[in-house]
């Protein structure tokens, strides 16, 4: 091996022994830094995205009103944002009792909040 990789690949090391100490699993319970969301996986095609937001629509504490015309998650006025919308609505609610982050592989998890101007995605805690 050359030894001008040894240096960065022992720094890598280093680093991939600190973080996850740093990022820490010590939950407190203050905070929660293993927030997630559900949203449409951008792959998926529009029809499925449809299929899977009117299956989640008939489903308990899925908040649809939300997406519909003058309420706060229409716009963007797109079925991938409002599969988005739909997708984590579904899951928040259901993660604690047997749902998931799934709709045939149409959604995928994100840690990154997907709110925008008024439209505000829900996070629950996990039990
Ligand atoms: C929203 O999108 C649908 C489907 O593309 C379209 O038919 C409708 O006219 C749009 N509504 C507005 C207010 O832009």
């Amino acid at each position: 091996m050359a030894w001008n990789l040894l240096l960065p690949l022992l720094l890598l090391l280093l680093l991939l022994l600190v973080v996850p100490n740093i990022s820490g699993d010590d939950n407190d319970g203050e905070d929660d830094p293993g927030q997630q969301w559900c949203v449409a996986d951008v792959q998926t095609p529009d029809n499925e995205l449809e299929s899977a937001i009117n299956w989640a629509c008939g489903q308990q504490d899925v908040k649809c009103s939300m997406i519909q015309e003058n309420q706060p998650c229409y716009q963007p006025n797109t079925t991938k944002d409002h599969a988005d919308f739909v997708f984590n609505s579904y899951f928040q609610n259901h993660k604690n009792k047997g749902g998931n982050c799934y709709f045939n592989g149409a959604a995928i998890i994100t840690e990154k909040d997907p709110s925008h101007d008024n439209c505000h995605f829900e996070y629950l805690p996990s039990n």
